[in-house]
């Protein structure tokens, strides 16, 4: 003889019982996902922790903007394209057509050069050149011909570049080259006074330097971690800060190994108490209805 009523409480703690094997509907993981108006999604962060080891500490958020961490400086981000993977930074410090700033040089760490180097979509022009310059003899071939542009249009066409002609009279050398070329020979070594760099090159050709995008695009490559099977079950993508080993984030209170809600994780301690205390609970509550409906 099966009583109604008693089905339907069996079934109540079976779905009490297997509510509990689901994470939580929305768990707040500890990595932020958004400065100002830039989205942070994997394999960047802003909080220790998050993100992909490779990219660690790269990335500095003020609150409103985001900065491009270099060994020579702290650099804009301006956009980051998740689906090109490439990041377009600018160097407040940099000189461009409209503004000559003091000399310096352009380092990343070692791990940005081969994580997050400039793409080809990015060129280098070194400016004010001496004679001796070795991209002017032993190293000639590192400078190409960039879309039918030359030196006098960067002396002559930009204001702040018209200084450099203005002692001698005639156009000092200069060189359009890529990054590998900077990356190697420091401005002391190229025996030039001044870089500048702009990006999306392939549309230059005829347009003058006025107009041109100055800046840097980076182009990086994405861990294949299994970050998405994280990421689907609600957690947050990151690692151990100690061993640089993956870790799914689940909650400001919850790591796993792969992914959220599954077995085999670590700091898991918590959730299995709450786990078992979850089941007590339907437990008790269970028996409570069963006394009152049926004794
Ligand atoms: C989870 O991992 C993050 C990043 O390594 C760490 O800051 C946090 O303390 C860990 N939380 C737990 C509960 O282990
Ligand atoms: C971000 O930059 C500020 C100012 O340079 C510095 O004080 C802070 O430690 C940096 N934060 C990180 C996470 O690197
Ligand atoms: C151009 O380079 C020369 C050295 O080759 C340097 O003396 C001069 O100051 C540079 N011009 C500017 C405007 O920096
Ligand atoms: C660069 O290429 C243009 C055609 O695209 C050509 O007219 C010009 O002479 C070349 N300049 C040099 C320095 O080779």
């Amino acid at each position: 003889m099966q009583h109604p009523l008693k089905h339907h409480l069996t079934l109540t703690l079976l779905a009490l019982t297997s509510l509990s094997h689901f994470p939580p509907a929305s768990p707040l993981t500890p990595c932020r996902t958004l400065c100002g108006t830039t989205a942070i999604n994997y394999p960047f962060s802003i909080d220790d922790g998050c993100g992909a080891p490779q990219y660690r500490s790269m990335l500095n958020c003020t609150g409103t903007d985001l900065f491009f961490m270099t060994t020579s400086g702290r650099y804009k981000v301006q956009s980051i394209d998740y689906n090109k993977q490439t990041m377009v930074v600018y160097d407040p410090a940099m000189s461009t057509c409209s503004i000559l700033q003091p000399h310096h040089d352009f380092v990343m760490t070692d791990v940005e050069s081969v994580v997050i180097p400039p793409s080809s979509d990015t060129i280098f022009a070194l400016l004010n050149c001496s004679i001796d310059s070795p991209v002017l003899n032993r190293y000639k071939n590192l400078c190409f011909n960039f879309s039918g542009h030359s030196c006098d249009e960067l002396y002559g066409g930009c204001n702040a570049f018209r200084v450099f002609r203005s002692f001698t009279n005639s156009s000092p050398p200069c060189c359009f080259t890529g990054y590998d070329t900077v990356k190697y020979m420091s401005m002391n070594i190229l025996d030039c006074s001044h870089y500048t760099s702009f990006i999306n090159v392939d549309g230059l050709k005829g347009i003058g330097p006025a107009d041109w995008v100055y800046g840097m695009k980076l182009s990086y490559a994405v861990p294949d971690t299994g970050c998405g099977r994280c990421t689907r079950s609600g957690g947050a993508c990151g690692y151990d800060t100690e061993t640089g080993v993956m870790m799914c984030l689940c909650s400001t209170s919850m790591n796993a190994t792969r992914e959220c809600g599954s077995n085999g994780d670590i700091g898991g301690a918590q959730k299995l108490a709450l786990r078992t205390k979850f089941h007590a609970f339907a437990l008790v509550v269970g028996a409570l209805i069963y006394f009152v409906i049926f004794i």
